[in-house]
């Protein structure tokens, strides 16, 4: 598998691609997260009812298409008819709802790209028709996913890929303990998974970030948009941020 050229650190993720300005999942986010600077970009994979696997956050394409259907109860061919940018501008109206293959095709191989896992496992045969053939053309490619059982089972038909168990938010309004930090890198060593990938809410300092990749874990942190947080997890040693403004925190850090 092909390495992304660049060892600085931290590895600057686009959120969803350059989602601030782009529409979010579309290959235009995506190509605007390169031209902004961007090492990796992160994306949402769930599965349509004829087994595509597409890019989509929420339930349903509701909020960025205007269609109130899950993807798992649509053909890759309904899907296609979506408009998943005018929600966004007018100016980006007729983007398309990509599959994983179109946004792989997307990765320079100096980049690299986080899929993040939103179907349950049933989407794990697809993952593996769709990235194996890619990962010799394809950048660094990880796997997320909020699921111990998914990613875990994801892990195990992609052995080669890294897995990135995810935790946090702030949605959950819960109190971070470092207990609840040592139980997580249990979990991801026991599973063997490659590292974390922590909410913006987990209160992570360098003793933490060290705790985390001592246990032989890469430690990164989503979704973070602010100038002087960021800078503090620079400082405490992370290994990548994710963000929704790839080319402004560029220039702020
Ligand atoms: O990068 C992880 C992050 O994307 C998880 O939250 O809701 O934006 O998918 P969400
Ligand atoms: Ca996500």
């Amino acid at each position: 598998m092909a390495r992304v050229a660049s060892t600085k650190k931290p590895l600057i993720v686009a959120h969803r691609g350059a989602s601030w300005d782009f529409p979010e999942n579309t290959l235009a986010s995506i190509r605007a997260a390169w031209a902004q600077g961007a090492d990796l970009v992160e994306i949402d994979v769930r599965l349509s009812r004829d087994g595509a696997v597409v890019l989509l956050h929420d339930d349903t394409f509701q909020r960025t298409a205007g269609c109130a259907l899950a993807p798992e109860a649509m053909d890759l061919a309904d899907i296609r008819k979506l408009d998943a940018g005018a929600w966004k501008a007018s100016q980006f109206a007729g983007e398309r709802v990509p599959t994983l293959p179109e946004a792989l095709a997307a990765v320079p191989r100096d980049k690299g790209i986080l899929i993040e896992i939103k179907a349950g496992d049933t989407i794990v045969p697809a993952l593996r028709r769709d990235l194996q053939p890619g990962l010799a053309t394809a950048g660094r490619v990880y796997l997320i996913c909020f699921h111990y059982e998914t990613l875990r089972q994801a892990k195990a038909a992609l052995p080669e890929i890294k897995a990135l168990y995810l935790a946090g938010g702030a949605w959950e309004n819960k109190v971070r303990t470092e207990a609840e930090l040592d139980g997580l890198v249990t979990q991801a060593v026991a599973a063997g998974f490659d590292g974390l990938d922590l909410g913006d809410d987990w209160p992570l300092d360098a003793a933490q970030v060290r705790r985390v990749q001592a246990a032989g874990l890469e430690c990164h942190v989503w979704t973070v948009n602010d100038a002087t947080r960021a800078r503090q997890l620079v400082a405490a040693g992370i290994d990548s941020i994710t963000t929704d403004r790839p080319g402004w925190l560029r220039a702020q850090l």
